[in-house]
């Protein structure tokens, strides 16, 4: 089993990463049992698929265990899901000992781990990550939260989990769309941080069939752990994890969350990131259709014609606009990010002529 660590003090965990590693979760968790309300928390898809079998093994181990289950979709992460959460945790009698388990993709990992932030002012959880996009992103860095009318991730606190248990076989039921989504930020963590690591994945991503998932996995974890461990609340080292983010968030604000994938809007981002750090002069022209070349390998959702001023205004809106200064994440290299002031909308504008 490969062990990461994050590294914060007592809040430190560790990111266990094995093919198989969902059965040994009672041997790894039983440390922690000592008669406490186990929560599973989970899509019913996912419940069907590994979360029965999950708390089967939990009970044979000792473990009281006690399964909720939340909607598939961006819909999950809302106030009355959130509360419908906490109220059947009351009425199970649970209390402030009792351990959350977060068994699904980023919207089940939020959401429960919001729930466990805010549950008699925060219990421990645990992430079990079951799409790519999750095991690489999401469940490692403690961001907790959930949606508003107003907009995405309005609400949420940091909560870091107790640990990460990755099991990259799960993989095999995610739908080839959601391994593509997940593959965006794997190329993410190659561009801002590790230059031959995005060029092993361009190499790995010319025969998806051989992609080796655990080492992508394990190295892109290796990557935000070491981010998130320098800087938790994100100053400005772990705003380049946004890369290719706020053009991203602007797209699956356009077209609407569910009908864009998250990692492809992120990676249709990228390219315009690219293409601004060129401009700018930051990045080479070579390295920038490079980077593109490797994004462009990923079979993206197509994009429908967009209103490129419609994006911009959504571009105005984002959380990553502090004091009225949008912080642009650029690529100074492949490999290497940095974060700027100094991005105009026009330019911004301009890019979008890259991905029409
Ligand atoms: N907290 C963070 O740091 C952070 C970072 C990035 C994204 N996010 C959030 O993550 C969410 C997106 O996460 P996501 O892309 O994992 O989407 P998701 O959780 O909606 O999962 C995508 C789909 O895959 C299905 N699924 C999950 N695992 C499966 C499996 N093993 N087999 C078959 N089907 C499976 C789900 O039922 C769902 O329909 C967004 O809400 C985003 O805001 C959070
Ligand atoms: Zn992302």
């Amino acid at each position: 089993m490969k062990t990461i660590q994050v590294n914060l003090g007592q809040r430190s965990y560790p990111i266990h990463v094995e093919s198989g590693l969902l059965k040994e979760i009672p041997s790894i968790l039983s440390i922690k049992n000592q008669g406490q309300k186990w929560v599973i928390i989970a899509q019913q898809g996912i419940i069907d698929r590994y979360g029965n079998a999950l708390s089967d093994q939990l009970s044979e181990a000792g473990f009281d265990t006690l399964t909720i289950d939340i909607p598939t979709g961006e819909k999950a992460k809302s106030f009355d899901e959130y509360q419908i959460i906490l109220s059947r945790m009351v009425e199970a009698g649970c209390d402030r000992s009792s351990i959350i388990l977060a068994l699904g993709g980023g919207v089940t990992g939020d959401l429960a781990g919001f729930a466990a932030a805010t549950f008699m002012r925060g219990v421990d959880y645990f992430q079990i990550p079951t799409t790519l996009l999750a095991m690489v992103d999401s469940s490692i860095g403690g961001k907790t939260g959930i949606n508003i009318a107003e907009g995405k991730n309005l609400i949420g606190v940091i909560h870091q989990p107790k640990a990460v248990l990755i099991d990259p076989e799960i993989l095999h039921s995610l739908p080839k769309e959601e391994i593509t989504s997940g593959l965006g930020e794997i190329i993410k963590y190659g561009a801002i941080r590790d230059k031959a690591f995005l060029t092993s994945i361009s190499l790995w991503l010319d025969d998806i069939n051989t992609f080796p998932f655990e080492k992508a996995i394990i190295r892109s974890c290796e990557i935000k752990a070491a981010i998130v461990s320098k800087d938790e609340r994100e100053g400005d080292l772990r705003r380049i994890l946004n890369f290719g983010h706020t053009i991203g968030h602007a797209l699956e604000a356009y077209y609407g969350y569910g009908e864009m994938r998250h990692g492809d809007a992120v990676s249709y981002g990228m390219i315009c990131g690219g293409w601004i750090s060129n401009q700018l002069g930051y990045l080479s022209k070579h390295d920038y259709q490079n980077l593109k070349d490797i994004i462009q390998k990923l079979p993206l959702q197509s994009l429908n014609k967009f209103d490129p001023n419609q994006i911009i205004s959504f571009i105005k809106n984002d959380k990553k606009i502090i004091s009225g200064q949008l912080h642009f994440v650029i690529l100074n290299g492949l490999g290497s990010a940095a974060i700027t002031k100094n991005v105009a909308h026009d330019i911004i504008l301009e890019s979008l002529k890259e991905i029409q």
